[in-house]
């Protein structure tokens, strides 16, 4: 075995030969960056290796000075002697801007999937000799109860429980399919206290809420990054890491593993958890099942299944009341799952007369337009520049991160960082931002190419091409300049043009357009911090008045938590999803088509963003006679 020193956790660890250094450190529990799972193309898995590192290197790099080091990829290294290991911050996922806000419902029906009963039983008597289990349920009979099933792992002890009780108990019961399962029997009066848990299955968060479910109340939430994140950013990336079935087991065990972890940082006693609702895209809850996603990534891309059937929690590893049942949102498709589903029990669009749009941009970009009468969606895989992949200095929303931009006339940036601290990197919002305010400065031109003549003391020839210095090394927090390349305004532009062109190409496929949408949802990611305004300037979003945009925050939580507080609202999930048409566009011409035209910024026809063309003409020197 040899042992590893991982600075600056001065963590210690062993390890056999051969092993990569990326598995050792992510042993040692330290969360490792790992975009690519491994493939060595990201580059964010850096760190300082060596047997031994000088104690003035490794001051220096302890004090933030990285100024001419030379990095090695973990997931490209292997253990061939004892170690010592430097991992700079920004190698680690940092505690994350969590978007756990989501909206509060209104519900019309509150019945929680689960629920106490409070009875006093009469004691039996030679005259009313029905067995223990019979009491029970002739009471709850009495209720309106019907179809009880009783477990027989309750009824070891059942008889003398209700006795020391004094007959006086409390019945909780789950909602099953067709009847009701008692969960278990308390003495006394317990119905106060009834708790449950909302989970959004993110690909890369997964985020809880403790809901109580007598006031309705959230009582407790946590979030943090899927476990599941060491082995690649996208679903894409987990599908292939668990090709045999030994993997399939493992990626179920980090993902539940990451619901534990935050029903601990909750502080909730496992068994008062008595119900479980997750929302997630297909891929995700295939793998929270246990369910091989194998064949979603292959054309035509279809998953085993669009419903998971009702399971005890505890049966996918769940560390909550044995008897609490696990229900999930349904899935519409490969890439539209119960997190759109959630979504669209958010907005409520499948009850209003008007008709809306609702855009959900991650990784993947789902939109899904419609009223109370259709529902039609469609995906887009946008890639993951907004997520900060494929950017050379782009992050998460974490602590350092950049998330707002301003520029000023001289082209010098003003920016906001997560937690306020010298910035590591620019996140999802920061990058829509900083490319918006390029473009007003002309630093770039419609086509993302940067204009050295505009500003040539910022933009200088870097390893992989042109780039722009954004923040100089002597403000950032790692000693680094953040910077923005060619390349990366590409990327960014890409994943920008793909959920445009899919909104483009649904509205013209149900023979709508902008104007005929009421409202503009935007769910999820990065929705809250976006700057709307500047989201229409680089042409993300359509040129339309900003108050017709509506954000909805965590749609997955929120839809999770209204369908774990009511039967009604899990019931209104299936119809959703039995009424939502999907349609596949990414593989049309037409699709290609919108798609080249959306790589300019705004578009190619700037007709569709009127706004944008005038500030474009005013810019070009164009008078408003010129304009028209
Ligand atoms: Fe190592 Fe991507 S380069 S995880």
């Amino acid at each position: 075995m040899h042992v590893i020193v991982l600075y600056p956790y001065n963590i210690s660890i062993r390890t056999r030969p051969g092993a990569l250094l990326m598995d050792a450190i992510v042993e040692a529990g330290i969360p490792i960056n790992a975009v690519c799972g491994g493939k060595g193309e990201c580059g964010k898995c850096r760190v300082y290796v060596r047997k031994d590192i000088p104690e003035d290197v490794l001051t220096s790099l302890l004090s933030g000075d990285h100024e001419g080091v030379e990095f090695d990829l973990a997931c490209q290294t292997t253990v061939d002697s004892d170690l010592e290991v430097f991992i700079p911050p920004g190698s680690v996922t940092e505690r994350m801007k969590v978007l756990t806000q989501c909206q509060e419902q209104k519900l019309d029906c509150l019945e929680p999937l689960v629920g106490k009963y409070h009875l006093i039983l009469p004691p039996p008597t030679l005259a009313d000799n029905v067995s223990d289990i019979e009491r029970i349920r002739r009471e709850l009979q009495g209720q309106d109860l019907s179809r009880i099933e009783f477990p027989f792992s309750k009824m070891t002890y059942l008889g003398r429980d209700l006795r020391d009780a004094n007959w006086n108990v409390t019945v909780s019961l789950s909602r099953r399919q067709d009847g009701y399962e008692i969960m278990d029997v308390e003495p006394g009066d317990t119905t106060g206290k009834l708790l449950g848990l909302a989970v959004d299955l993110g690909t890369t968060t997964i985020a809880a809420e403790l809901v109580d479910l007598v006031t309705c109340r959230v009582v407790g939430r946590a979030a943090d990054y899927n476990k599941q994140m060491i082995h690649g950013e996208d679903v894409l990336s987990r599908i292939d890491h668990c090709r045999n079935p030994e993997r399939l087991g493992l990626m179920q065990e980090l993902a539940v593993g990451t619901v534990n972890s935050l029903i601990d940082a909750i502080g909730c006693p496992p068994e008062d958890i008595r119900s479980v609702v997750v929302a997630g895209n297909t891929v995700m809850t295939h793998l929270f099942y246990g369910v091989h996603p194998r064949f979603i990534k292959l054309e035509p891309y279809v998953p085993v299944t669009g419903e998971m059937p009702i399971r005890y929690a505890v049966e996918v590893g769940l560390k909550v009341n044995e008897l609490a049942l696990l229900h999930s949102l349904p899935s519409r498709a490969g890439y539209v799952g119960g997190d759109i589903t959630a979504d669209i029990l958010t907005t409520r669009m499948y009850q209003k007369e008007e008709v809306s749009i609702m855009i959900d941009v991650g990784t993947n970009g789902e939109v899904v337009v419609g009223n109370r009468d259709w529902l039609v969606g469609c995906a887009c895989s946008a890639g993951p520049a907004f997520e900060g992949g494929e950017v050379e200095s782009g992050m998460r929303a974490t602590t350092g991160a950049i998330e707002r931009i301003n520029m000023d006339d001289a082209g010098r940036c003003e920016f906001k960082t997560i937690e306020d601290v010298p910035p590591v990197g620019i996140c999802g919002s920061g990058l829509i931002d900083l490319l918006a305010e390029m473009f007003t400065h002309n630093i770039i031109d419609r086509k993302g190419n940067l204009q050295v003549e505009v500003s040539p003391d910022r933009i200088r020839e870097g390893e992989d091409g042109r780039e722009y210095v954004v923040v100089e090394r002597d403000r950032t927090g790692d000693h680094r300049d953040i910077t923005i390349t060619e390349v990366d305004i590409q990327s960014i532009l890409r994943s920008k043009a793909a959920v445009y062109a899919a909104t483009a190409l649904l509205l013209r496929t149900v023979g709508m357009d902008w104007n005929d949408m009421k409202r503009i949802y935007i769910a999820g990611g990065f929705g809250n911090y976006l700057d709307i305004r500047k989201a229409i300037l680089l042409g993300l979003l359509p040129d339309i008045s900003v108050d017709r945009f509506v954000f909805i925050g965590n749609g997955s939580l929120s839809g999770a938590r209204t369908v774990l507080l009511s039967d009604g609202m899990r019931q209104l999930a299936h119809e959703v999803y039995k009424r939502l048409t999907y349609v596949e566009l990414s593989v049309s011409r037409d699709f290609f088509d919108e798609f080249s035209s959306a790589m300019f910024i705004p578009h190619t026809d700037l007709e569709q963003f009127p706004s944008v063309k005038k500030m474009v003409n005013v810019a070009r020197g164009m008078s408003a006679s010129d304009q028209a």
